[in-house]
């Protein structure tokens, strides 16, 4: 079977979450071409590409491959049946999948807890950093600044138990109320448990539990930034308290991780007028943990994609608080 991924506007990050889902799935494939735009794989085994579509976050469309023709033969086919492979070759297919945006849009919408004031996390790279923390024995998934729940909500979704908790009790009861709601949108039974907890020790609730948690999260910013941060005493008091809390967060959160369990975790940057402002969390080294970047460093190399990937970028050149996505493994 032969499938083509159009990829979304991080193409790294698409192909990323792909090798990871399919890593967990185990799923073998070997890939016959990957640019920015799509990546075009053989797999042995057949697979569901309607389930895979509604898996995956960072993947447009997904494409089965009939047969590879050139451009002049392409012209004979329907646009809506072939897909430019390098402007050379095109492929033939009639079994297409796209992603379903509305059921984004409805996520993000439709829950009855929103708070626009931590910035909304969307819901597409809440999925997309759930795909990438998942390992083949991943049982549960935790989110210790879970705020409004976006994470908890894709990974219930999947099936998988989760683990909510943060240090407002509004933002427990919030995701309570979200998770509930998206058990009964989605016809889901599996478990859920928030409680309150700051995320820079271990929660009581954590400790000796015997399955394998994977951690999925996006911390505290400080506040809500709207504009080019300036350089003040204030502003840097807020980024260090959150660079702090990241590092503080990110090592009673390792004691969690049973081997080869992952930390998914974004880590911001700030943008000034000038410059950027990146937190030291960022280059630090965390014990046994080790940043994996989950692509094949050969794939990187012989597809010319990158030279060093040791995290993922999620932001508009113009945004204020920039996202960068870490992955940690537990070894
Ligand atoms: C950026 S928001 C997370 C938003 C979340 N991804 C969502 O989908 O809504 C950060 C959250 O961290 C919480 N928080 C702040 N300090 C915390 C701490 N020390 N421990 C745990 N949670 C904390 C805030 O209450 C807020 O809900």
């Amino acid at each position: 079977m032969q499938l083509i991924f159009k990829l979304g506007k991080n193409p790294l990050l698409s192909i990323a979450e792909i090798y990871s889902l399919m890593e967990s799935k185990n799923i073998k494939f070997e890939v016959i071409i990957a640019n920015k735009q799509i990546l075009f794989i053989k797999l042995q085994s057949v697979v569901y590409i309607d389930i895979l579509i509604k898996i995956l976050g960072g993947v447009v469309e997904i494409f089965q491959v009939e047969s590879i023709v050139d451009k002049e033969d392409a012209r004979r086919i329907k646009t809506s049946e072939k897909i430019n492979i390098d402007n050379t070759q095109f492929a033939y297919g009639t079994n297409i999948v796209k992603q379903n945006i509305k059921d984004f849009e409805r996520k993000e919408l439709d829950k009855p807890y929103v708070e626009a004031k931590n910035g909304m996390l969307p819901s597409k790279l809440a999925k997309i950093m759930l795909n990438l923390a998942i390992t083949q024995d991943t049982q549960t998934i935790y989110d210790p600044f879970c705020g409004t729940g976006t994470i908890l909500i894709e990974a219930l979704i999947q099936g998988y138990r989760v683990i909510g908790s943060d240090i407002s009790k509004d933002a427990v009861l919030g995701t309570k109320k979200n998770l509930k709601w998206a058990s009964e949108e989605y016809s889901i039974q599996n478990k859920s448990e928030v409680f309150v907890n700051n995320a820079s020790s271990l929660a009581e609730q954590l400790r000796n539990k015997d399955e394998n948690i994977s951690i999925v999260t996006e911390p505290f910013l400080g506040k809500s930034w709207s504009k080019p941060v300036q350089k003040n005493v204030r502003n840097a008091k807020i980024i260090a308290s959150v660079d702090k809390l990241i590092q503080s967060s990110i090592r009673s959160l390792s004691k969690i991780l049973k081997n080869n369990q992952r930390l998914v975790i974004i880590i911001p940057s700030f943008k000034t007028k000038h410059d950027i402002i990146y937190l030291k969390a960022r280059e630090m080294e965390f014990g046994n943990l080790k940043k994996i970047s989950i692509i094949p460093s050969d794939f990187l190399f012989e597809n010319k994609l990158v030279n060093k990937l040791d995290k993922f970028d999620y932001y508009r050149e113009k945004a204020v608080v920039r996202r960068e996505i870490f992955i940690f493994e537990k070894f």
